[in-house]
């Protein structure tokens, strides 16, 4: 350890985004003069539009938190018997599937962005796929166009689990106009965040209904209700942060940018360390600082001698979903994914993160993996 280099203060992982306290509390006036709460009320359809074209998507639909969002989405396309997807993600793409009866079939991932290999999508079709639920992670892209021509070729829904992606575009186009559907998470941790939230984009219109009664109970109007839905509505005060956060979104990516160039210099010439690529076609959203290491022992050695640092980096995704017990499958079927998710670290990353601490956390890397350049 170099004392020298010891945080006085905690450096978390993340730390979400708050917005100006005034600005809040007088969007809540609203709710008090209104006395409406919940169930699509007017601060959420503010939310709602302001939402869609920030993101250029032509509908979208709100809910309580992404993970519901996409367990709905699920279950209004319809689908049925197996679903191919990623094990490098959090828990809630798998659970999903599963909770929605469908059953996840692993494929493995590409080595350099992290996303599911969609070379190697198409031997694991059967006769019971139904769709294919792609992640991008840590905000970086799947191969969108590869995944179309497959999914068209076999008759498959695509279904995009964007909670890392809000903000992110390829050429010009943002990341929530791929698939049938894609899933924001709005959570706390996130770039943009409603406290907990969801968002589902699509294009097809018809879709809205079907989505809205899933959300509130299956009720289609108030003597009917034709699904067995859930209660995943977002409520006043979700919208109202999402409202607030919305005004600055633009510049906090901005200032991750900053962060997120200031580790690319202080880590780039490491050898031990593998960094994701920049793609000059997709305009990022920094949402995370993923490193990889060249083996498990020192990716779990730099995890804990950074706590000794005060700098609390995170396994993230380890493990992978596919060694989850409750899956009975292996991460045997997915090598890739297994190298990466045994060495990788994210390290903390959020908009107010000071450049000069990031230095500070490239320079105790450097120094730990005996790397330090005098
Ligand atoms: C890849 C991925 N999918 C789904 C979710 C679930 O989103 P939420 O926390 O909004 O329910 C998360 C959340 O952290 C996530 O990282």
């Amino acid at each position: 350890m170099k004392n020298e280099l010891i945080f006085k203060h905690r450096i978390n992982v993340t730390q979400p985004k708050l917005p100006d306290y005034g600005m809040y509390t007088e969007l809540l006036k609203e709710v008090w003069e209104k006395k409406w709460l919940t169930n699509d009320g007017p601060l959420h359809e503010r939310f709602r539009e302001q939402v869609r074209d920030m993101l250029m998507v032509p509908q979208a639909e709100l809910f309580t938190n992404g993970h519901l969002a996409l367990e709905i989405a699920l279950k209004a396309l319809d689908l049925t018997g197996e679903v191919i997807t990623t094990p490098f993600t959090f828990a809630s793409t798998t659970h999903a599937i599963a909770n929605a009866g469908l059953k996840p079939v692993f494929c493995d991932v590409d080595p350099i962005t992290y996303n599911i290999d969609a070379t190697k999508i198409e031997r694991l079709i059967t006769p019971d796929t139904s769709a294919i639920v792609a992640v991008h992670v840590f905000g970086t892209p799947c191969d969108v166009f590869t995944i179309e021509a497959i999914a068209k070729k076999h008759n498959l829904k695509v279904i995009y689990d964007a909670a890392h992606a809000f903000g992110v575009e390829i050429n010009g186009v943002g990341i929530g106009n791929f698939g049938d559907i894609s899933m924001f998470s709005l959570h706390a941790t996130k770039v943009f965040h409603s406290i907990e939230g969801g968002l589902l984009t699509f294009k097809d219109e018809s879709l809205s209904p079907i989505l809205k009664s899933l959300k509130n109970f299956g009720i289609t109007s108030p003597e009917s209700v034709d699904y067995v839905g859930t209660n995943a509505k977002m409520n006043e005060f979700q919208a109202a942060m999402g409202l607030c956060n919305l005004e600055t979104v633009r510049n906090d990516i901005q200032m991750r940018g900053n962060v997120y160039q200031a580790y690319v210099e202080g880590l780039k010439d490491l050898v031990s360390v593998q960094l994701l690529p920049q793609d000059t076609a997709v305009k990022a959203n920094y949402a995370y600082f993923p490193i990889v290491l060249r083996s498990h022992e020192m990716r779990d050695r730099l995890f804990e001698v950074l706590k000794g640092y005060n700098v609390f980096a995170r396994k993230y995704f380890y493990p992978l979903c596919n060694d989850f017990s409750c899956y009975h499958t292996s991460s045997k079927e997915t090598p890739i994914a297994k190298g990466i998710s045994d060495n990788i670290l994210c390290l903390p990353m959020y908009a107010d993160l000071e450049i000069a601490d990031v230095k500070q956390i490239a320079e105790i890397i450097s120094f730990e993996l005996g790397e330090h350049l005098e």
